[in-house]
């Protein structure tokens, strides 16, 4: 379940390959996407890996974890925004199939419905990305969400506004809800790749490593998919007991 790499462009070279290794069996692929810092080098790579490999990514799909209510895909905070900065404005993508939940919808109820149903009707999500909140969230589940859960809205939690204050003017602008797909949503995804680097989420790791299946622990989900990997860079691992963690061979 826990597998180690050195750094986080080690984990980019990884999931990059994983990603290239999918789109070459599989062109018209549905790809699940996070956003956050830890995705940038990964996303950085795979930009670079596509143009230098000629990959088509013009057949895939994605369907992106969540956005702020609130935000409009032109605000420079909003993760529409985000997915054209480091991916959708980089590689070939087909517009018209690349999913985010939109943060300025007037019937959320309606939106949330259609989005799980979306992902449905596309097949289901062959290889889904995801990120780890300080608290544990995935997506913007926060700790209680039932694991059952479909595409919701959610009240953010004063940690998560903290920790995603360093992106905006000030911690008044963060946004006090978001749309997210929801624990089952994810869960149903074919592959899982569960990434964590750097130190600040060291202490996570030891929480999500010494969880049971827990709403409390919304990462924990991943402890019952049997293709899930939780992939950490050295500073993540530094809090896991000896020996938990597999070593994966690095990709070039
Ligand atoms: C946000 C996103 C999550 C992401 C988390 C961690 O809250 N909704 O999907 O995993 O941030 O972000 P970072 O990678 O910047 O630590």
């Amino acid at each position: 379940m826990f597998f180690l790499l050195p750094t986080p462009q080690a984990i980019a070279d990884y999931v990059s390959h994983r990603l290239i290794q999918l789109i070459r069996h599989k062109p018209d692929a549905v790809l699940g996407l996070a956003t956050g810092s830890t995705m940038e080098p990964i996303y950085e790579r795979f930009c670079q890996q596509v143009a230098q490999q000629d990959i088509d990514v013009s057949h895939l799909t994605t369907f992106n974890l969540d956005e702020y209510i609130g935000l409009g895909a032109d605000h420079p905070q909003s993760y529409h925004y985000y997915m054209r900065q480091y991916l959708f404005n980089r590689v070939a993508f087909a517009q018209h199939k690349t999913f985010l939940p939109d943060g300025l919808c007037v019937d959320l109820n309606e939106q949330c419905q259609r989005y799980s149903d979306l992902i449905r009707q596309a097949g289901g999500i062959d290889l889904q990305l995801l990120g780890i909140g300080s608290n544990g969230h995935i997506g913007f589940n926060e700790p209680g969400t039932s694991f059952a859960s479909r595409t919701h809205v959610v009240d953010l939690s004063e940690q998560t506004r903290l920790d995603n204050g360093r992106f905006f003017d000030s911690q008044d602008h963060v946004p006090t809800q978001a749309i997210t797909l929801g624990l089952q949503d994810i869960a149903e995804a074919k592959d899982i790749l569960l990434i964590a680097t750097g130190s600040n989420k060291a202490q996570t790791m030891a929480d999500l490593y010494a969880s049971a299946l827990d709403e409390a622990m919304p990462a924990s989900i991943v402890k019952a998919h049997p293709r899930a990997m939780v992939i950490v860079d050295e500073a993540a691992a530094a809090l896991l007991p000896q020996g938990v963690c597999k070593t994966l061979t690095q990709m070039a």
